[in-house]
């Protein structure tokens, strides 16, 4: 077993392969007992602060209801509604929650935010989305992608499409290295990763065996694809004035069936870490559509609700692997 009490969560790389599979085993464990009944809490009387700059869902709820199942008490702290930021620097908003809180759960924009957090509280910090890495996302898509394949982690392969210079783009190439999968990042070489991760992930797959392929082919780049994985065109915090240059270099790696067919796999799954542009049904949605006609970005909605699609069963795991990274670094 592994000791990683009082460690932060900031990105894939602050953890060894070996220590990725102890979280994975933990978050199966602990999604089992939840299912049994049979779930002991190991992080009764503890406080953890979430701090969300940016709006969230998932993140946000799933750190809520497994800090609740763990016997936490959580604090919410809403984008806007605090001084950090604007008039308390991070390094001091640190030093005070640190005071408070046993753990803190921090998404924000620069990756340096998060780390300064982390440096100067002085108790576990967990990254809940930064511009750079969104990792409690692919421990997620690491425990869904066990969950739906009966392959060992290095056998299986997987491609993402369309934005790779972005947060999860960089989370799922340096999580597959680490796990020796084959990597396939599906896109324009303009929003291919930044050189650094590329080096990083390449320095890791020596190591673990993984294959790590950047193409602009589909047809290629998805072929015996075990999953197909996409994110939103545009990320939080990108200004909308971005739009039509990123629709127009993206389009091409839309998913569509014709996509999904040409894995050759009619196994194939599709994942996506949501929210999903499928349809108009949101306000962002219908204006796309009245900007550029499109009904659909990164996903169709065809594929999005066909049963290939894993997307829900992913996002249930949000929450079991949160679960578990707060139970590693704090659990008694
Ligand atoms: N996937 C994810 O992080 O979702 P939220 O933005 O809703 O937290
Ligand atoms: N790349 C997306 C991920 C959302 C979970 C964003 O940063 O908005």
């Amino acid at each position: 077993s592994f000791n990683l009490r009082n460690r932060s969560f900031l990105k894939e790389l602050d953890y060894t392969p070996a220590e990725w599979r102890f979280l994975l085993k933990l978050a199966a464990e602990l999604k089992t007992a939840k299912y049994a009944g049979t779930e002991k809490q190991r992080l009764t009387g503890k406080n953890i602060a979430l701090i969300f700059e940016k709006t969230s869902t998932r993140t946000r709820c799933a750190f809520e209801v497994a800090a609740h199942d763990q016997g936490a008490h959580v604090t919410f702290l809403d984008p806007g509604s605090t001084q950090l930021g604007h008039k308390e620097s991070v390094q001091d908003t640190a030093r005070v929650l640190g005071r408070f809180y046993d753990g803190l759960e921090y998404r924000g924009f620069a990756q340096e935010n998060v780390e300064t957090l982390a440096r100067f509280s002085g108790v576990p910090v967990w990254n809940g989305l930064s511009d750079e890495w969104h990792p409690t996302q692919t421990l997620c898509d690491l425990l869904t992608m066990r969950e739906h394949t009966v392959r060992h982690d290095n056998e299986i392969a997987y491609a993402f499409l369309g934005d790779a210079h972005n947060n999860m783009g960089n989370s799922l190439l340096v999580a597959g290295a680490m796990m020796g999968m084959d990597v396939r990042m599906v896109a324009p070489r303009s929003r291919w990763n930044p050189d650094e991760v590329i080096k990083a992930a390449r320095r890791i797959a020596e190591t673990t065996g993984a294959r790590i392929t950047h193409t602009e082919d589909v047809a290629e780049g998805v072929r015996g694809a075990d999953f197909l994985y996409t994110d939103v065109w545009l990320s939080m915090g990108e200004p909308k004035s971005a739009w039509d240059e990123r629709i127009d270099v993206l389009k091409p790696y839309q998913i569509t069936m014709e996509v999904v067919r040409a894995t050759g796999n009619p196994a194939v799954k599709v994942m996506h870490c949501l929210p999903a542009f499928h349809d108009r049904r949101t306000r962002v949605g219908q204006e796309i559509y009245e900007h550029t006609g499109l009904d659909a970005l990164e996903i169709t909605d065809e594929v999005f609700e066909s049963h290939h699609s894993i997307v829900f069963d992913q996002a249930e795991n949000r929450m079991h692997t949160i679960k578990a990274i707060m139970v590693a670094t704090l659990g008694a």
